[in-house]
């Protein structure tokens, strides 16, 4: 466990590009090797999830090549074996803390007439998967996992054990608003016979349906339902640039939006609109935020956003918008305890089971350094209030081993003033190996 300290950072002016969206990058790797043909991954980051999807496809069988380049990215080839090509593997499959390759293999090994296991690392072996088994089952998947009580309700974790078949399709209106669930299904939709459909209550990032779209499945949108049609093959378009994490790139949004006088512009970032809620919210609050160009004939829009220093003022953040920028809540939360006034975020139960409880882990950081948060837990509903306006001091802080928490905290400390320790730096390689690097940097020049 590294720990890493920081102190106020006075001024910064900087141009940065970044490796890959994770989200998207999950999704390219899955569907090449689904697909027939090799294909080449341009931009892929190398932090420890897009690594183990990686690691779970060569177990499966499936030939990776990595070159890998400067800033934590690499270019992958990728020898895809077709929908069916997976070969059973030895032994378990390690996901390591990887929700998203979890939750989204699952899919695809329903769909595999073989047994696999696979086992997760302490944190996400602790993460609710009933969300996922239970629509997986119901097209015929064969699955074991660890049954436990949490709260009055039976829930399942992880070791899991899938027996896939030819599935049968289902129309399943989704509990909670979750991506990882819909992509599961709808990847375990191309192995069952006919149609397939996902209602949503609300949208979640469409990753995968872009994505599938561009390697030529049958799926379409209409309002909050997608539907996928089987199919027999998929068919790669040789190459796919991953845009730059809109996730990875909110840190600095908001670090440029809180330091006097700074400037950031960050290139070739995904800028899928429904991943904009972090955009969106950070305007509502004043800040001067612009996306200056834009690309859209790729897959997925890619622009360059530029964010100058303001004065912040409160926000109120409503349930709906939740999906939008759900990672994004820990560092918004950061910028309103800066803020001028009352912050409120509506309907945040889902950070409640993320690698962490990370309303708990941002309640009791930002009260450390001197923050008032309140937090409002009533049936399933929560909410959390943040007063800002007060100046806020370093601090020792603590990243409860999430990635998230831990470079909110440290945009929090570079905000604040005098000095902040954070415990744990590792925990950030799960998404973004480069931050500390680059935050490095910005205090030498600074
Ligand atoms: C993700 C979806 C979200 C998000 C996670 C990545 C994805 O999770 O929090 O970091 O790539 O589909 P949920 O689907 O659980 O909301």
């Amino acid at each position: 466990m590294s720990s890493f300290s920081v102190r106020t950072l006075p001024y910064f002016r900087v141009h940065i590009r970044l490796p890959g969206d994770k989200s998207i990058a999950h999704r390219a790797a899955l569907l090449s090797a689904l697909s027939s043909r090799t294909t080449i991954l341009n931009n892929y980051p190398l932090n420890n999830d897009c690594l183990f999807t990686l690691r779970v496809l060569k177990q499966l069988g499936i030939k990776i090549v990595i070159k890998r380049l400067e800033g934590f990215r690499g270019d992958v080839r990728i020898a895809g074996r077709g929908l069916c090509g997976f070969r059973h593997p030895r032994s378990s499959l390690y996901v390591g803390e990887s929700g998203t390759t979890l939750r989204l293999i699952l899919g695809i090994l329903a769909g595999q007439e073989f047994k696999s296991r696979l086992i997760a690392g302490e944190s996400l072996s602790a993460r609710p998967m009933l969300r996922v088994t239970g629509p997986l089952r119901m097209m015929g998947a064969q699955i074991d996992s660890v049954r436990m009580k949490r709260g009055s309700k039976i829930e399942e974790y992880p070791p899991i054990v899938i027996k896939g078949c030819r599935l049968m399709p289902i129309t399943y209106t989704l509990p909670v608003a979750s991506a990882q669930v819909k992509s599961a299904i709808l990847l375990a939709g191309l192995f069952a016979e006919g149609k397939t459909s996902v209602i949503e209550p609300v949208k979640t990032r469409d990753h995968t349906e872009r994505m599938l779209k561009l390697f030529h499945a049958d799926i379409k949108s209409a309002g909050n339902k997608v539907t996928i049609n089987s199919e027999r093959a998929l068919v790669s378009p040789g190459k796919v640039y991953i845009p730059g994490d809109i996730s990875s790139a909110s840190f600095f949004m908001v670090l440029a939006a809180l330091v006097p006088s700074a400037e950031i512009t960050i290139e070739n970032t995904s800028i899928n609109p429904s991943r904009l809620g972090v955009l969106k919210v950070l305007k509502r609050m004043g800040a001067d935020i612009r996306i200056v160009t834009r690309t859209k004939q790729s897959f997925e829009p890619i622009g360059t956003i530029v964010v100058r220093n303001r004065c912040l003022k409160g926000v109120r953040v409503r349930k709906e918008e939740i999906p939008s920028l759900i990672d994004e809540l820990p560092v918004l939360m950061v910028a309103a305890a800066f803020a001028q006034g009352q912050s409120v975020f509506e309907g945040i139960e889902e950070l409640t089971v993320k690698e962490t409880d990370r309303v708990i882990s941002i309640q009791e950081n930002l009260e450390k350094m001197g923050a008032r948060v309140e937090v409002f837990r009533k049936g399933g509903f929560s909410a959390i209030r943040i007063s800002g306006g007060k100046e806020l001091h370093g601090a020792s802080v603590r990243s409860f081993g999430d990635h998230r928490t831990a470079m909110s905290m440290i945009v929090a400390g570079l905000a604040a003033g005098g000095s902040t320790v954070l415990d744990d730096a590792d925990c950030i390689n799960k998404s973004f190996p480069g931050f500390t690097r680059m935050i490095r940097r910005f205090l030498l020049k600074s």
